[in-house]
Parts: structure tokens; C-alpha cells; sequence
């Protein structure tokens, strides 16, 4: 074998070492950083290569992350494998590397992978560590469509954050979530994955917070498209609704989410209303939606029944989901959020429960709201007629007492017209 030289890397290098790469990615040797990185940090951060009868044999690359570096890729070709070359390259890099100021140069190898190259050349293993990864949810390439349409990646645990409603939550997990989470698995029992679904019920009972619990389930992104929002004066409302869709469509993933939809989905008439172009708009994208894998819509209304029956048909939502008023469990998760720690030991969250049914989350918080602000304002004006001390917050200022009675000036958001409604609707309307 002739003589081997070690040089840093130079442009023309990075077909050899794509090979490399894939060399080591058939063998035990399997890289830890994906060939992409490799090339990045081959172009911009610190590479050098072993040099055989003009033929590239290995290649060491590495990058400085402050005091610690990492060898992001080590390789050298299975014919020519000696530890001479190993150890050359490896002190080549430390050498070009050194001057970083680096304290401690770090290096991941696969289990099986050699160890013997990198201990005779000063490297201790560490025991008894793990790799971990995570794959982010939104690729960088996708970062300016998803800022471009509006969307965001939720924080994770709002589907462990939406308290009680366990019939809610276990019909949503098998349907959507596990199906998409997992298609393989859905595949396995001849379950498609469902592309659309409608959530309804009476006003501020979760229909939102569930439509954003499933997106952060998921790791998805979540678009919400704003009906009210189409209407920008420039170009119709359905060539509005189009673009938007449009745009979304080249997202990987996606949970796109509109909320009011009865405002661009309502029965057509006679004579046609000004929407129901954006009616037929809406039509065409559930049908595109439904070839398409990867995303899921989820409309939400307060208004069930006064849905275009086109709409409503078989083959167009693949659910039709009830959402309905706070269980006892999910109340008295309400109940605890409003009320502050150093009372609620005192505080009878049964009577609460038991006396706040039928109504909604956002009723029970200005129930809560209230008796603080009234506990508030008595424990004021005692300060001020001279009898009390400071406004301490005894336990004893808030009590059940006061919640009830605020409890007594809170009106349902939901009449028992609406809820009768509701439950009828679930009879004739809803597809679980
Ligand atoms: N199960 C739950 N646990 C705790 N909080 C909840 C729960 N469900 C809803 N909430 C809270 O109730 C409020 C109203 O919920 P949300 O906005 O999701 O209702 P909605 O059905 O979308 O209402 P609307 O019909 O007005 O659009 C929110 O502040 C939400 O955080
Ligand atoms: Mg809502």
C-alpha cells in the first residue's frame, strides 16, 4: 500500500465522502448524524481526510458547540481500515479543532460500532449513557408556509391539560388520534384514517380546546382558518378560501381547524346568500382533504342543524362529534383552577360540582371570578372602615359561602332549550 496522507477537506471531497457515509451506514458502524448534517458541517465547520493514490479513504468531520465539540462523522473505508489511518485522522481534527478551545471532544458510535479506533487514540468511554432523539414536529424548510397561514405548533399536554369529559376524550383518542398517530397499526385492522371531522355542541363547552388537545396529541401544527376573516374585499370569498387551502396543502402535517363553520356552511336558499359560493368552495376542499394523508380537518359549530345537507352527507366528515356541557370530574377541574391553593382546603368542591351542573366551563370560571373579586372588595372595605389590620387573605375570606352565592347571580350560558336541542341533534346527527 502506498503512502497515505491526511489533508483538510476541500469541496471536491464530499462525493467521496457521501460514500463513506453510506459505507458506514450498511456496516455496524451506522452514523449517528444524518448525512445531511455530515455535509453541512464538511462545508462549514471542521473536516479532514485521508488521502490514498488520489482516492479519499476516510474522513473525519466535526463541529465546536462552545467548549464541547462533537465528531459528527467518522469513517474510513472497510479496505482500507488500519488504525494508523484512524489515529492520523483523528489527531489531524483534534489539531484543527484544538484552537476552539475546546475542553472536551465528544463522539456518539452505535452499539456493536468499534470502539478500539477511538480508545487508543485517548477517547474514554462513558457508561451506562443513552441517545435520545426527537423529531421536531415542523421541519425547517416548512417554518415560513406555517408562519405564512397562520399556524403554530401548540404546546404539548393540552390533551392531558382538558380535565374529566372521559367519553369525549377516549371517542376522540380511537377515532382520530390512534388512527393517525399510528396508520400502520390502523392499516393492520382496515381502519382508514380519518380526513375531516365535525365537532358541535352548545357554545363554549371545548369544541375548541379539544380541536387544539388533538393537534397537540398529535404534534402537529394547528391552522385555524377564520370564516369571518375570508371577506377581504380584494377577490371573493371562495377564491379567498381556495388560496388558503392551497397554501395549507403543502404542509406535512397539519390539524386545520374552523371554528363558526355554520357561518360559511349554512343550508343554500333560495334565493342564494352571498356565501353559498364559499359553501360549494368548502365542499371541494373536504373532498381534496380526503386524498390527501398527513392532515385532518376539524369544523366545529354551535348550529348542527342548520347545516347544508350536502354537507352533512355520508363520505364528506368522517365523524360528527358531540361535545357537550362539563361532566362532574371535568367541573370540579374547573372549579380547582379558579380557586386559589390556600383556600381550597377549606372549600366544599362537591357542593361546587354538584350545584354548577349544566354549566359551562367559561360560566363556572366567572362564577369563581366573581366571588374572589366580592371577597376582594369586602376585605377592602373593611380595611377602610378602620376595623381590620391590613386586607390579610384569611382562609376563612373565601369561603363556599361566597361561591355559591356567586354561583346564585351566574346565568347558563346553555338554557335547557339549547341542551334539549343538543341532545336531539345527538340522535339524529351525530356519527360517532
Ligand atoms: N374539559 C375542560 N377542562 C377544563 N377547561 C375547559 C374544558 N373544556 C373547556 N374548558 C375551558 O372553557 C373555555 C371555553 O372552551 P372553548 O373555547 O373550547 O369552547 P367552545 O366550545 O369552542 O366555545 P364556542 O362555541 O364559544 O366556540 C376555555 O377557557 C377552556 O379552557
Ligand atoms: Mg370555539
Amino acid at each position: 500500500m502506498g503512502r497515505i496522507s491526511i489533508r483538510e477537506f476541500y469541496d471536491d471531497d464530499l462525493d467521496a465522502v457521501v460514500k463513506l457515509w453510506w459505507e458506514a451506514r450498511a456496516s455496524a458502524e451506522r452514523p449517528v448524524y444524518s448525512l445531511a448534517e455530515v455535509t453541512a458541517s464538511c462545508r462549514e465547520d471542521h473536516a479532514v481526510v485521508a488521502v490514498h493514490d488520489g482516492e479519499v479513504i476516510a474522513a473525519a468531520v466535526g463541529r465546536a458547540a462552545h467548549a464541547q465539540g462533537w465528531i459528527v462523522f467518522f469513517g474510513v473505508s472497510e479496505r482500507t481500515r488500519t488504525e494508523d489511518v484512524a489515529g492520523q485522522l483523528l489527531d489531524a481534527l483534534e489539531r484543527k479543532m484544538a484552537p476552539l478551545g475546546l475542553s472536551t471532544l465528544s463522539v456518539l458510535i452505535p452499539e456493536g460500532g468499534r470502539l478500539d479506533l477511538l480508545t487508543s487514540n485517548g477517547f474514554q468511554s462513558r457508561d451506562a449513557l443513552r441517545y435520545l432523539e426527537r423529531q421536531m414536529p415542523v421541519q425547517r424548510r416548512e417554518l415560513d408556509l406555517l408562519k405564512d397561514v397562520g399556524g403554530r405548533i401548540l404546546p404539548r399536554h393540552l390533551w392531558e391539560n382538558v380535565s374529566g369529559m372521559r367519553r369525549e376524550k377516549q371517542l376522540l383518542e380511537e377515532r382520530l388520534v390512534a388512527p393517525l398517530a399510528e396508520p400502520d397499526l390502523a392499516d393492520r385492522y382496515g381502519v382508514v384514517p380519518p380526513r375531516a371531522v365535525m365537532l358541535f355542541g352548545p357554545p363554549g363547552t371545548g369544541k375548541t380546546t379539544f380541536a387544539k388537545a388533538v393537534a397537540s396529541r398529535l404534534d402537529w401544527p394547528f391552522v385555524e382558518v377564520f370564516p369571518s376573516r375570508l371577506g377581504d374585499g380584494k377577490s371573493s370569498m371562495a377564491a379567498t378560501l381556495r388560496s388558503v387551502f392551497e397554501r395549507i396543502g403543502e404542509l406535512e402535517h397539519g390539524v386545520v381547524f374552523i371554528d363558526e363553520v355554520e357561518e360559511i356552511a349554512s343550508q343554500r336558499s333560495d334565493p342564494p346568500t352571498p356565501t353559498q359560493g364559499v359553501t360549494n368552495e368548502l365542499l371541494k376542499i373536504v373532498a381534496d382533504f380526503r386524498d390527501r394523508e398527513g392532515m385532518l380537518l376539524i369544523c366545529a359549530t354551535n348550529f348542527v342543524r342548520g347545516l347544508d345537507a350536502a354537507f352533512m352527507r355520508h363520505g364528506r366528515f368522517d365523524y360528527v362529534l358531540p361535545i357537550g356541557l362539563p361532566d362532574a370530574e371535568a367541573r370540579e377541574a374547573i372549579w380547582r383552577r379558579y380557586v386559589p391553593s390556600e383556600v381550597a382546603v377549606a372549600v366544599d368542591f362537591t357542593e361546587l360540582v354538584g350545584r354548577s351542573a349544566g354549566l359551562t366551563p367559561a360560566d363556572i370560571e366567572y362564577a369563581a371570578r366573581r366571588a374572589s373579586q366580592d371577597a376582594l372588595a369586602r376585605a377592602l372595605r373593611a380595611q377602610q372602615a378602620g376595623e381590620g389590620r391590613r386586607a390579610s387573605a384569611q382562609p376563612t375570606d373565601l369561603s363556599t359561602a361566597d361561591y355559591l352565592e356567586a354561583l346564585s347571580h351566574t346565568r347558563a350560558t346553555v338554557s335547557d332549550e339549547q341542551q334539549s336541542s343538543f341532545l336531539d341533534d345527538i340522535e339524529t346527527l351525530a356519527r360517532l
